[in-house]
């Protein structure tokens, strides 16, 4: 017998294809958060694809660095990929630090139906997260135009949704996501019109 909450959820389906654009430092939560959304929405029967910083920067982007220039240039192909992906229906989150405000307004005007969550840590929690050991490096002074330590971030001023990785569990930020996306008509309740 299906649960009850469970036929609640099946009935959210997808009102059109949209780009969620997650930004935050390195190890602000942003993959983990995709990966959590990710989950609920295909629960859902809606169609995703995650493009993650990591493995963009394995294929579509290697061979980039981590100047303004490659940056933008890493951002400019995601927001493209997305872009088509999300014409055809498709529920896009994009998981890249994408530091610099400017190309993260340009792939929102290019892409259109498009919400833009900030994935919040502090600098001082993601160098004690040091998950992938990145930090401990850059502040040796081993990896230069590390962000945060030795590169600009700069915070969106009016995205969509901030989620605080230090405070929130990694299961109620996800249903934070999927609640705005419902208030902002990328989703449908059976409740809407
Ligand atoms: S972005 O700035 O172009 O959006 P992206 O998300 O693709 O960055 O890649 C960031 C990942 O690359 C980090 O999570 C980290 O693992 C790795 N990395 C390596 N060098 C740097 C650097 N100088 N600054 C930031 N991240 C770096």
């Amino acid at each position: 017998m299906p649960q009850p909450e469970l036929i609640a959820d099946d009935r959210i389906t997808q009102a059109h294809g949209f780009t969620l654009w997650f930004t935050g430092l390195s190890g602000s939560g942003k993959s983990t958060l995709a990966a959590a959304v990710s989950a609920e929405l295909r629960g859902r029967g809606v169609p995703v694809e995650v493009l993650d910083g990591d493995e963009v920067r394995q294929n579509l982007s290697k061979g980039l660095g981590f100047s303004r220039e490659d940056r933008d240039t890493n951002i400019r192909r995601i927001g493209y990929v997305a872009k088509l992906l999300t014409r055809n229906g498709v529920a896009v989150i994009s998981a890249a630090i994408s530091p610099y405000r400017a190309i993260r307004d340009e792939v929102r005007e290019d892409i259109g139906a498009f919400m833009e969550v900030y994935v919040k840590a502090s600098l001082d929690e993601c160098i004690r997260r040091d998950t992938k050991g990145l930090y401990r490096r850059a502040l040796a002074g081993e990896i230069p135009q590390f962000t945060g330590v030795s590169d600009p971030y700069e915070e969106p001023v009016s995205p969509e949704l901030v989620i605080d990785t230090e405070r929130e569990q990694v299961a109620e930020s996800a249903a934070r996501v999927i609640d705005r996306l419902l208030e902002l008509g990328h989703l449908r309740s059976p409740g809407d019109a």
